[in-house]
């Protein structure tokens, strides 16, 4: 079953909390919040008392994506704001044992992030500790670019990798998502789809539902 994350990167931060509850009302299984610092990546989005604000508005499940270069410094923020899950990206310089750790101590799922140069082996290690993997199938930064085709491959490799394990670990895929894109990545193996343009530039729910009929 494909579940939709629509990113609220590509909504209106003036009305945040309205779109919040559109999505909802499309039918969006999660919501897909893009926290960035500057510095890991060269955007700034928002933070931690914005989703405690967001928090009160929709009981979505809070998918956080962090795009900054100490998570674990931030991490609690994130899980006391209402994330109900937190990916985090393997280049950034963090003990990653010790972040999956602190996520999962909460009672809350975590989740690795690769962006499109790193290798899938690079989240090999900790795949039985972990509830998701996130391809990045963009470079993080920005909504709005064009889907990177070369990132299937990593897909197939990390659900192959799965399927020997015998677990059944979320792939989330990030950047460039349609209704032309996402059969592509659901072919390799993703089934969590992370969409942004796509879903806040009409009509939300015919987007979602678009979506969520390739299942
Ligand atoms: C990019 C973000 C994405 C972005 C996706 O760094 O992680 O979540 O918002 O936007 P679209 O779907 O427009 O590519
Ligand atoms: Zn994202």
């Amino acid at each position: 079953m494909i579940k939709v994350s629509p990113s609220i990167l590509a909504s209106d931060f003036s009305k945040l909390g309205e779109e919040a509850v559109d999505c909802e009302r499309a039918g969006a299984d999660m919501l897909h919040i893009d926290v960035m610092d500057g510095h890991f990546v060269p955007n700034i989005t928002l933070g931690a008392p914005v989703i405690t604000s967001l928090r009160k508005c929709t009981s979505l499940i809070f998918d956080v994506h962090l795009m900054i270069s100490d998570p674990e410094k931030y991490i609690p923020d994130f899980l006391k704001a209402g994330a109900d899950m937190i990916t985090f990206h393997v280049e950034s310089d963090v003990n990653i044992k010790n972040a999956i750790e602190l996520i999962k101590s909460s009672g809350k799922k975590a989740g690795l992030v690769l962006k499109p140069a790193t290798p899938a082996e690079a989240c090999y290690s900790y795949l039985d500790s972990i509830d998701m993997v996130l391809v990045m199938t963009v470079e993080p930064g920005f909504g709005g670019q064009s889907f990177m085709e070369d990132q299937l491959e990593k897909i197939s490799l990390i659900r192959k990798e799965c399927e020997k394990r015998g677990l059944s670990t979320d792939i989330q895929v990030d950047g460039g998502i349609t209704d032309e894109t996402a059969p592509l990545v659901i072919k390799a193996g993703a089934n969590v789809l992370v969409a942004g343009s796509f879903v806040f530039k009409g009509d939300k729910k015919t987007a979602i539902d678009s979506l969520k009929k390739l299942s």
